[in-house]
């Protein structure tokens, strides 16, 4: 069995994408002194280096890697390896310009970057096996190997190739997922239109139609090509497991909402050894500590909950987003311990050093162009101190308070064209729940919508267009059994193939929430209702209200405008020992704090009110002892109160009573036992 966390690696791990191909070795000598300065523990090498290890086809010069991991090894610092497969040279090419991807308008994209690759085409396929095979019988038994790194980012910059060599895939896929053209005719509703296919052969991947394509196709396609990444990599993982017994396999994945959105990550979870994780912050004006830590909480979850590693952030800025503003002093400490403390096992960076040329150039590093007299510098040496200090937390997991649903084939399904709104958009669903949950200091699982969710006392389902009939089962034995659930609207509308369930909407959940929706009417642009409450108090809403018939389930607040006015807004069902709330409209994330205030109650979470804002608050423990993370996101001091005494670990003091956070600054207590 190969291990689950870096092999001989027993402290955090701390170090970054480490690319000394880019520069003249005597530039190496000084990293390695600045990695130990740094307390560095581990660096990830050869991610993008297939052209400079295998410079033509079948010839191989390992020398340089060899040296590398050599020094890094005489150094103590252990080695994440990349199998490059993710930046095919330019022979490759040259030899198979049909492994170019190619997008739905039919446009072919060229050589010059990375991640260019249709992952179908057979050429691809077997000179990726082949130099992940030469690297695996090269360094599989190398003193400093630590990690394999599959391939970069599964999933972007290219999720999906629409060539021919795809279209004979896809139709294999089909034969295997649906056995019979008949079966996919009948899941893709081909009668509509009259799509009817008589053969596999006339079936194409979804490629540039003049109007809406088949939503059926293009969620089976969007399937399919996740299923042909993961493929890729598991032939690779594979080799690599035989070649070099023991050794851990994991290929960065990126959780965040925002940043990958074609690989469902439930499926993924369950290949790797290690989930590890990249993480940027996206600097869209919302919180950005908020959308942090949701990654990081799916992440763990996608993970079942086991340790896993961030594998990139950066140290400041990035270069890809319209304006790409340094963090602030200490932001880049609390980024990483809020990874931390959220169950990762160290906090790595990309990159080392940063690069003088190349399209990541202005992208910050562990190493600035402003060398290490730079604050940078200062607070990357004081972080790997921290980390040093915090290795005891290794293996501890951290403890969830309630749980959030989320499924990415169903993000696909409602992400599809012609939907009641465009303004509807079940990420930021996602985002407004979990932001209320933050706010209201509680740690979130995700969960898989037929996961078992017996564990949490309170479970929300922010967006969940699609639910199969399993699922809908689920949720209402988890209510039936105990559970406090919270569904937001257009929530269990169609099946796995995006069929409208049977009967009223929402099929899969009417037993459930105890209701029947008898039409939606989405709000325009700008506009918003009322929705008035059992005090009389009232909310805004807007994007979305419906006709809401109860059919069990009582009216605890009402639309107090709008089309839908006099009709109920948000409902709660109490059904066998548990309660299922449902909220027919849009709150932001403040309005939605009223009706998770009155769902926590039913829940019996006890309220975390005294806490301030922005302060985060969260639990590892295991067998080395009960954790307490707090993390002050905001300019001024904050007063904690501890459930019991414990040690601040990074100051090294006793901690009794309240806990004092400064500013911006961390804190970690080991509460006694
Ligand atoms: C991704 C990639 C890295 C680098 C960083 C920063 O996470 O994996 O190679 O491109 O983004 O942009
Ligand atoms: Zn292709």
């Amino acid at each position: 069995m190969p291990e689950t966390t870096p092999h001989g690696l027993r402290r955090l791990a701390f170090g970054g994408d480490y690319n000394p191909e880019q520069w003249p070795e005597s530039v190496w000598q000084e990293d390695v002194r600045l990695m130990r300065e740094a307390g560095v523990t581990m660096v990830s090498v050869g991610i993008f280096s297939w052209a400079l290890l295998e410079p033509e086809p079948g010839s191989y010069t390992f020398g340089w890697l060899d040296r590398v991991l050599d020094l890094l090894h005489a150094n103590g610092i252990r080695v994440d390896l990349g199998t490059p497969t993710v930046a095919p040279p330019a022979w490759f090419y040259r030899a198979h310009p049909e492994a170019l991807p190619v997008t739905r308008e039919g446009v072919r994209y060229a050589f010059g970057s990375r991640g260019a690759i249709c992952h179908s085409s057979p050429a691809y396929r077997e000179a990726a096996a082949r130099i992940t095979t030469e690297l695996a019988r090269r360094y599989g038994t190398h003193p400093a190997l630590a990690l394999w790194h599959v391939h970069n980012e599964y999933g972007v910059p290219v999720s999906a190739c629409y060539c021919d060599t795809c279209a004979a895939h896809f139709r294999r896929w089909l034969d295997t997922a649906h056995g019979s053209v008949e079966a996919v005719n009948d899941a893709w509703g081909t009668a509509f239109w009259g799509q009817r296919y008589a053969s596999y052969e006339e079936i194409d991947p979804p490629r540039l139609t003049p109007t809406v394509g088949n939503p059926a196709q293009q969620l089976d396609y969007r399937r399919f090509a996740d299923a042909t990444l993961r493929e890729n990599f598991v032939r690779e993982r594979d080799i690599l497991h035989r070649l070099a017994p023991g050794i851990p396999v994991t290929t960065n994945f990126m959780t965040a909402l925002s940043q990958c959105d074609s690989l469902d990550y439930w499926s993924w979870g369950r290949e790797v050894d290690l989930v590890t994780n990249d993480h940027y912050l996206i600097t869209d004006g919302r919180r950005t500590h908020v959308n942090l830590a949701m990654a990081a909480d799916l992440t763990r979850s996608v993970a079942g909950g086991a340790p896993w590693l961030l594998l990139e952030h950066s140290t400041s800025g990035v270069s890809w987003q319209p304006r790409n503003p340094a963090k602030r002093p200490g932001e880049m400490a609390r980024n990483s311990l809020a990874h931390v403390a959220r169950g990762s096992e160290g906090a790595m960076f990309f990159q080392w050093r940063q690069s003088r040329r190349g399209a990541e150039k202005f992208h910050s590093s562990m190493v600035p162009h402003a060398g290490t007299d730079s604050r940078i510098w200062r607070e990357v040496v004081a972080l790997g101190a921290d980390l040093g200090t915090l290795a005891e937390v290794r293996g501890t997991r951290t403890v969830p308070d309630a749980a959030m649903v989320w499924d990415w084939q169903s993000w696909w399904a409602q992400g599809l064209e012609w939907r009641p709104s465009e303004d509807h958009d079940a990420r930021e669903r996602a985002d407004s729940f979990y932001e209320s949950l933050y706010d209201r200091h509680l740690t979130v699982d995700f969960a898989h919508p037929e996961a078992d969710l017996s564990a949490y006392p309170l479970v929300v389902v922010p967006a969940l267009y699609l639910v199969t009939e399993a699922a809908g089962l689920n949720l209402r034995s988890y209510v039936e059994n105990g559970g406090t659930l919270v569904v937001s609207y257009f929530s269990g509308i169609v099946d796995e193939h995006d069929a409208v369930h049977p009967g009223a909407y929402p099929g899969a959940l009417r037993d459930v929430l105890g209701l029947t929706v008898e039409e939606w009417s989405p709000l325009g642009a700008g506009e918003s209702v009322r929705i008035t409450g059992p005090a009389g108090d009232s909310l805004p809403a807007d994007v979305w209200t419906e006709f809401v018939v109860p059919r069990g389930a009582e009216t605890v607040w009402t639309y107090a405008d709008g089309p839908a006015v006099g009709r109920p807004a948000v409902t709660r069902h109490r059904l066998g020992r548990g309660t299922a709330w449902y909220v027919s409209t849009r709150l932001d994330a403040t309005a939605l704090d009223t009706v998770l205030r009155a769902a926590c109650e039913d829940a019996g979470i006890d309220s975390r009110d005294t806490l301030p804002r922005d302060v985060e608050v969260v639990r590892r423990s295991g067998e080395s002892g009960d954790y307490l993370f707090v993390l002050n996101h905001t300019a001024d001091e904050a007063k904690v109160p501890l459930d019991a005494p414990g040690t601040e670990l990074l100051g090294g003091e006793r901690a009794d009573g309240q806990l004092a956070v400064p500013a911006g600054a961390v804190r970690v207590v080991r509460l006694d036992a």
